[in-house]
């Protein structure tokens, strides 16, 4: 049986870096059980499975997956990716994508990165318009939800994204993205007499500490004009806690705070899949989940509903 699922065209085809993970199963999963998602109106299949090559999964059939067994990125590159998007029309509407996906761990990143160098090459020639190479094969889009990535890793990434269209988000969820600027428009308006903290809580299990989302929500609330120390981020592993992060805004006499609850991992793995099929078509560049937002509301404007 074949490891890389039989390319179509008019259909965003995923390569799942951590298949065999919790949000790999979590995003493979949801594709199984929905491949065809509401919004933007794409399909999405998974086309391969990657598993580190010593894994006990490697090999293995991916669950809701029998025809896509556990392969290397190597491998998968190497393999059907151009099939994949051979005939395909670049850009248009409704045209097949391909995005590597990358849920697996921060020194696995490393590994995706070189293993997309190695493929792509480092530089598009002349006249290769954009996302397309030479080949006529489009360059595929990256997608990294990986938290705790070093300094190193963002930079390999970063030096993708003048021939990908590259996204790093520690949380896929779009309610964190609107936490993050509903935590900007408080923290604008109260000024800095207040006080600013937040809390994160996670699973036992989670190997990071704080999670990336409460530094991007930090992050976010320093571009408001609020620092928030890392004393003030506090963070607890408990349980089976699928995420809980609250931003707390004190003053004098009065607080407030917003929370945002993540109630199933799927929440994630959906916001993934929703993160891939923005950025199938996007030409190189970087993204954010401010982006994938803001694409939303320009959706709403055109059809009328805004
Ligand atoms: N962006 C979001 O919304 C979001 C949400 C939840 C989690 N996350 C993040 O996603 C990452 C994965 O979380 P998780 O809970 O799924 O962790 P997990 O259960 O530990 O899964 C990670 C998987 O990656 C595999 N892996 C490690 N190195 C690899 C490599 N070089 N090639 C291929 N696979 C490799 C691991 O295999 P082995 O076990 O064989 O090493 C494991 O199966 C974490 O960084 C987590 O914080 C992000």
């Amino acid at each position: 049986m074949s490891s890389i699922h039989t390319p179509q065209r008019d259909v965003v085809h995923i390569t799942l870096v951590g298949a065999a993970g919790r949000m790999g199963r979590a995003i493979a999963r949801c594709i199984a059980d929905a491949p065809i998602q509401g919004e933007r109106g794409s399909r999405v299949a998974l086309h391969a499975g990657i598993t580190r090559a010593g894994s006990s999964a490697h090999g293995t059939a991916i669950d809701g997956h029998p025809g896509v067994r556990c392969t290397t990125l190597v491998a998968a590159l190497e393999g059907a990716l151009e099939g994949a998007l051979e005939g395909a029309s670049a850009g248009a509407h409704g045209a097949a994508g391909h995005v590597i996906a990358d849920f697996s761990s921060p020194d696995s990143v490393i590994s995706t990165v070189a293993a997309i160098r190695a493929k792509y090459g480092e530089k598009p020639r002349e006249n290769s318009g954009f996302g397309r190479p030479e080949t006529g094969v489009r360059r595929p889009a990256i997608l990294v939800g990986v938290t705790g990535l070093g300094a190193e890793a963002v930079a390999a990434l970063r030096g993708l994204c003048d021939r990908h269209a590259v996204m790093l988000t520690p949380n896929t969820s779009l309610g964190i993205a609107a936490l993050a600027s509903a935590a900007q428009s408080v923290v604008r308006a109260l000024g800095p007499s207040y006080g600013v903290a937040i809390t994160e809580s996670h699973h036992a299990m989670k190997k990071d500490a704080p999670s990336g989302t409460a530094l991007r929500l930090a992050e976010a609330i320093a571009r408001a004009g609020q620092p928030v120390p890392r004393e003030h981020i506090h963070s607890i592993r408990a349980g089976d806690i699928v995420g809980t992060h609250t931003v707390t805004i004190a003053g004098p006499g009065e607080v407030i705070e917003l929370t945002h609850r993540a109630t199933t991992r799927n929440l994630f793995a959906l916001g993934a899949i929703t993160c891939a099929k923005f950025l199938a078509h996007r030409p190189p560049g970087w993204y954010t989940m401010d982006d994938l937002a803001g694409s939303f509301a320009g959706e709403e404007a055109s059809s009328g509903r805004g």
